[in-house]
């Protein structure tokens, strides 16, 4: 009887999925019931079958081919059986394979499963008991996902090609064949031979100048997750900022960087202090050309910067402390599966608002914070409309999706302020001592939000204490719950005295006195005005230049307005904007707003025409959906 109903169960569950199949569009391949090479049941981002067999070192030896915009060479993968398994699956995606040999020398047949537009092909590699790694030769596909080739006329010197890759979240598998799962950690070394005058640095022991070869060697000595491989190669030069940090930028920009972020040094003492030492020796960030699509990358020793932060006066040096604070935060402690995300990016905005705090005071982290809770609340407020409320949980269900579906305010801003809730309850003393703890502990492994919520039971909260806090609610509900702190900027509230007169007209653009106003002054009080229209925008951008600003942050606060208000005198500048800045999180709303009327979406498919061309693949991805 009892063995009927589960085989009644069994086949309803099946008949369920099938139709959830039809009913989602997907196809049965993507499924876990795939026998080669199913999504693996512990993280459904990866074919791997890592409860089997897990990598723990990567030997990579490749060819730049800026030509063919390709890299072509070796993978070298030791491996350590956990389990009797006669196969190693890997995560792979548009990679040409043409040879696979054990290390007894024996070449493999090996086969492919079958391909999914979104996770890729898995790589069956059949193993033997004794088999200690396998080297896969291969050559990337010119559309790799991960990989950007840009022409010299991208770069800032006009002289020389430019490579970078962004592996985050699953795209290192779209240049070396890999376990492609948070969960599983490695250490690697890499020989990289590109062009003479050209310097090849990766998220590994970096030199500094280049060499007459173009032939470079690296090492990282510390097990990382794949998504945090990375390589760039450029007409690059460095410049040292402190006992264990530095600047790599293309010459002409090296000053300018170095000028922006000459608190670097200060941010990793103080990171230190916070929580611990740093576990990587050295801390550089690369300034990358403008289409990198994100705005930071924290590559571990490398963290990978959008040029937009580069803005003349160090008003967008958060966004270091944030890279750097992944030292810990995710690089040393990191997500087990992308449904675990809010662990890095909540932890680390937390982080960077303690580092931000030690460095330039109070005032100027309560601005940063306030802003953080305006973005998280527009966000909460647009999942819920769009029947996304699952979304606003912390920890998300991913499974079938695209992991850059989690990338919201979500992760990064509830996941700071459950942080801030707890700290306020247990005070900052013991909060501290708690997170210096939990990142000792939990150095050089994966942390899942089932285990945090243990770990923060044994290890901080007592029982009343966990009642109060309400962690469930804010880890597997939606919105924010009810003792969510209500952030105050003396600052800011300052702003919003100003916004409320300029609503109402009881005052004019030019009689705005911005004296001592900084970037987050200004973009409070763009995201606070309401009463706007076209002959409003124009009175202030006569007062503040908006349309011209270089501040690309404000630039992207601006040209929101500018859409909404059919603002036309904007979009030459905003024209400019698209075309020559390739960061997703500034393209998505402009793009978004464009596509709002047809005449917009018609001016916004032109100029798309000629940028596309020049983004990065997670930027043009993001794109096509909006304006197909
Ligand atoms: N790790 C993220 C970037 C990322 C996340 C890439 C998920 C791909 C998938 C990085 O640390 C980040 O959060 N960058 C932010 C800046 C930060 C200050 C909020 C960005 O790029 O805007
Ligand atoms: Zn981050």
């Amino acid at each position: 009887m009892v063995k009927n109903n589960l085989a009644l169960q069994f086949s309803i569950n099946i008949a369920v999925f099938y139709l959830f199949c039809l009913a989602v569009g997907c196809t049965p391949e993507t499924s876990n019931f795939d026998q080669d090479g199913a999504l693996a049941a512990n993280d459904p981002h990866s074919y791997a079958n890592i409860d089997e067999v897990v990598v723990d070192h990567i030997s990579l030896h490749f060819e730049v081919d800026f030509d063919a915009k390709v890299l072509r060479g070796t993978a070298r993968l030791d491996i350590i059986q956990l389990s009797h398994t006669t196969q190693l699956i890997l995560d792979t995606k548009m990679l040409q394979v043409s040879d696979i040999f054990l290390d007894n020398g024996d070449r493999v047949k090996f086969s492919f499963g079958k391909e999914n537009r979104v996770f890729g092909t898995p790589l069956l590699i059949p193993i033997l008991p004794t088999t200690k790694s396998v080297t896969v030769h291969y050559t990337t596909s010119p559309m790799s996902e991960a990989l950007q080739w840009l022409d010299a006329s991208q770069t800032l010197g006009k002289e020389y090609p430019f490579l970078f890759s962004q592996s985050q979240a699953i795209l290192a598998r779209t240049w070396v064949p890999c376990q492609d799962s948070p969960g599983v950690k490695f250490t690697y070394d890499a020989t990289i031979q590109t062009k003479p005058n050209l310097l090849a640095l990766m998220s590994a022991k970096n030199g500094t100048q280049k060499n007459a070869d173009g032939l470079y060697t690296f090492k990282m000595k510390q097990p990382i997750s794949s998504y945090l491989l990375a390589l760039v190669v450029g007409d690059l030069s460095f410049s040292s900022t402190g006992r264990n940090s530095g600047v790599y930028a293309e010459p002409a920009m090296l000053d300018k960087a170095m000028w922006e972020l000459t608190s670097m040094q200060s941010m990793i003492d103080s990171a230190e202090v916070l929580y611990g030492p740093y576990a990587w020796e050295q801390y550089d960030v690369v300034v990358l050309p403008p289409s990198f699509p994100f705005g930071g990358m924290e590559n571990p020793r490398l963290t990978f910067a959008t040029p937009t932060i580069i803005a003349g006066d160090r008003s967008l040096v958060s966004l270091i402390a944030h890279e750097l604070a992944h030292s810990w935060s995710g690089n040393l402690v990191t997500n087990e599966t992308w449904n675990d995300f809010w662990l890095n990016e909540g932890f680390t905005v937390y982080f960077e608002q303690r580092i931000m705090e030690k460095l330039f005071g109070k005032e100027y982290e309560e601005m940063l914070t306030k802003l953080g809770m305006g973005d998280l609340k527009t966000t909460l407020a647009e999942l819920k409309s769009d029947g996304k409320e699952d979304d606003t949980h912390l920890y998300l269900n991913l499974a079938g999706r695209d992991p850059d579906d989690g990338l919201t305010d979500v992760a990064y801003e509830k996941g700071r302020f459950f942080l801030q809730t707890i700290e306020a309850l247990v005070g900052r003393q013991r909060f501290d001592a708690f997170l210096k703890k939990y990142f000792n502990d939990n150095k050089f492994k994966t942390m899942s939000t089932k285990r945090f919520i243990l770990y923060l039971n044994d290890n901080l909260l007592t029982q009343d204490e966990q009642v109060q806090i309400q962690v469930n609610k804010w880890i597997y509900g939606p919105g924010l719950p009810n003792n969510a702190p209500n952030p105050h900027s003396i600052e800011l509230d300052r702003v919003e005295g100003v916004i409320a007169k300029y609503d109402n007209n009881r005052i004019t653009a030019k009689s705005i006195d911005t004296t001592g106003y900084s970037t987050h002054h200004f973009l409070y009080f763009l995201r606070g005005l309401k009463n706007l229209n076209a002959t409003r925008m124009k009175e202030l951008d006569e007062a503040f230049g908006f349309t011209q600003t270089g501040n690309s942050e404000i630039a992207c606060d601006w040209f929101k307005h500018a859409i909404k208000q059919e603002y036309k005198e904007a979009f030459p500048a905003m024209k400019v904007f698209l075309t020559s800045v390739g960061r997703r999180k500034f393209l998505t709303p402009l793009y978004s707003g464009l596509a709002e009327t047809p005449e917009n979406l018609k001016w916004a498919r032109e100029v798309y025409a000629e940028a596309r061309p020049t983004y990065h693949f997670v930027a043009y991805n993001a794109v096509d959906k909006i304006l197909e």
